[in-house]
């Protein structure tokens, strides 16, 4: 990523959501904000290494650890916008059976039910992480898949188009820690489809260069 880029939070307009509170919104913001400023401040700090052109070899340790953590802050960053974009007040826990994501959910899985029991079981493994239905833009096929943490398990090239945010902060206020499916539920209330809908690169897919097992 270029270290020369400032990022500025966004702002997102959510309280009034079915079953998330909007204490838990408030405390989450906050949080996300925290990822934009330490993704700026490794920048920063990455910057100042390259100030002389070069990173020199007694910095290197130094280095690696700030770009490591920078995979963590600035992934932490983006699936929370992605995560905060894809929720509105009065969202539906289905999209319309025409929709392209309806759609391309059974063309990728057999049934809209299917991807969607799916999902929620990514999202009902423990650990802390995000459930993330990608689409791989080559051919329009949706994907369900588990992050650990913000930077571990993001497909390369996939578009994240539907993002959960399955760590403990995200429902700990409203549900107790065993009670992560009636988050999951509550997520699933609140979903803004158009916004994962403007995601999707294909309408549907395209069975040019994949084809599911068995058809
Ligand atoms: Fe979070």
């Amino acid at each position: 990523m270029n270290f020369n880029i400032t990022y500025k939070p966004k702002q997102f307009n959510l309280s009034g959501l079915n079953g998330i509170s909007d204490k838990t919104l408030e405390m989450h913001f906050k949080l996300y904000e925290g990822y934009v400023k330490n993704t700026n401040t490794l920048n920063e700090k990455i910057a100042d290494f390259m100030k002389d052109g070069r990173v020199d070899q007694e910095e290197m340790p130094a280095y690696s650890e700030i770009t490591r953590r920078l995979g963590f802050e600035y992934n932490g960053m983006v699936l929370h916008e992605r995560y905060f974009e894809n929720m509105k007040k009065g969202g539906e826990a289905e999209p319309a059976k025409t929709s392209p994501f309806y759609k391309a959910a059974e063309q990728s899985f057999g049934s809209f039910d299917i991807w969607r029991s799916e999902f929620s079981s990514i999202g009902n493994m423990r650990g802390v992480g995000w459930a993330i239905c990608y689409e791989d833009p080559a051919t329009g096929y949706l994907s369900n898949h588990w992050i650990t943490l913000h930077e571990i398990g993001n497909v390369a090239g996939f578009i994240p188009a539907l993002v959960m945010d399955v760590w403990e902060h995200a429902f700990l206020l409203d549900y107790k820690p065993a009670d992560r499916p009636k988050y999951i539920e509550a997520f699933f209330s609140n979903i803004d489809w158009s916004a994962v809908e403007r995601r999707l690169q294909r309408i549907a897919p395209q069975h040019t260069t994949a084809t599911t097992k068995g058809r």
